[in-house]
């Protein structure tokens, strides 16, 4: 059987700790399947490619039978030539005592070149996950620098707050993590998202009906999943990595692959008023994908717990809009 055409992946910020816990997985076959060859395009800036030429020779040394290519580059046309995947990991990453946004002013500026770039340079199918924090708004930035990148190949990384708030109910009913599904997140990947255990189900049944002590679900389990990665950066001095880049993997997997029977996968996308979310913010929801396209879930309820909690991460989103609109082309 003949061989499949390599596919180019673009992976920014490629010699951090995220790229360092990334890079492998995908070059291994873990990221696209392991009958796709692929181009790794990886992007760093100018004092990082001493570090990032150590990461390359690292991937040559493991003789990945999949890799057709390796571009090591600070050049953003070299970097998105041909890409097919564009993986916007590459910012600075928050210390204690931070928010997510507070890095707006320190990182935003990047994602408009990079979303110029991927408009003029990336392969027509190009799709993008924004991982670099807030992750939700540069995707915002970036995106509005592309016009004629269509909407649905935009994504900011939600998924692990999904996979964190999986495992901790798994942990607290003593189920495997498999039983509980559609624990989706809204919102923003901030300490405003909102963890919708009253849409989950636990082995089939409500969460709600699992888990009856709702002080908990409406306290300590929101707070504990909306402040996990302040908890990491807090325990390990640099925030979570290599989580961070399990959730890349499954991000992409989930787009690429049919979403499984009474499951939903937590990506942000491109608002289209969906649950009265303001058109155009890159707002957290559960989607599913059929393996070709992927939609927002519909018809989900909610109570006015979570109405509440939801409209809070809205306005949050909205506020992070107003403060880089200078850093936005066009009507986002
Ligand atoms: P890191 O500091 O270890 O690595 C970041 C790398 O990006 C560095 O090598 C740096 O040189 C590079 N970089 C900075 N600006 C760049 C630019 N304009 N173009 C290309 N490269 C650039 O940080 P990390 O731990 O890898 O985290 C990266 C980002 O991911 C941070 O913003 C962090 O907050 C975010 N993050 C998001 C999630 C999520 O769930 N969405 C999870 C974890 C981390
Ligand atoms: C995380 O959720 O671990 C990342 O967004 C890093 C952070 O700043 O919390």
């Amino acid at each position: 059987m003949a061989s499949k055409t390599p596919v180019h992946v673009t992976v920014t910020g490629a010699a951090g700790q995220i790229g360092y816990a990334l890079l492998f997985r995908i070059a291994s076959g873990q990221l696209l399947g392991a009958d796709q060859p692929l181009v790794l395009r990886l992007l760093e800036i100018e004092p990082a490619m001493g570090a990032l030429h150590g990461v390359v020779m690292e991937l040559e040394d493991c003789a990945y039978p999949l890799v057709a290519g390796i571009e090591a580059t600070s050049d953003l046309k070299t970097a998105f030539d041909g890409t097919s995947w564009a993986l916007l990991v590459g910012s600075v990453p928050r210390k204690a005592g931070m928010e997510r946004n507070d890095l707006l002013t320190v990182n935003g500026g990047s994602f408009g070149p990079q979303g110029e770039a991927i408009g003029a340079h990336a392969a027509p199918d190009v799709r993008v996950l924004v991982v670099g924090n807030p992750c939700n708004t540069n995707c915002l930035i970036a995106r509005s620098h592309a016009p004629d990148v269509p909407d649905d190949r935009w994504f900011a990384m939600t998924r692990l707050d999904q996979n964190r708030a999986r495992s901790l109910v798994a942990r607290r009913t003593g189920v495997p993590v498999s039983a509980v599904q559609a624990l989706a997140i809204w919102g923003n990947h901030s300490s405003t998202q909102f963890p919708d255990f009253e849409n989950a189900v636990i082995d089939g049944r409500r969460l709600t009906d699992v888990v009856a002590d709702r002080s908990w679900l409406q306290g300590e389990f929101i707070t504990t999943v909306q402040q996990r990665g302040a908890a990491i950066i807090e325990a390990r001095g640099a925030s979570s990595a290599a989580s961070a880049a399990n959730a890349v993997i499954d991000s992409v997997r989930s787009v690429l692959e049919p979403t499984p029977p009474g499951e939903t996968v937590s990506l942000a996308v491109v608002s289209h008023g969906e649950y009265g979310a303001p058109e155009e913010l890159v707002f957290g929801y559960p989607v599913r994908s059929d393996g070709k396209s992927w939609q927002v879930v519909e018809g989900l309820s909610h109570s006015d717990f979570a109405r509440e909690r939801i409209g809070a991460t809205t306005d949050e989103l909205e506020s992070e809009r107003r403060a880089v609109e200078d850093l936005l082309l066009g009507p986002v």
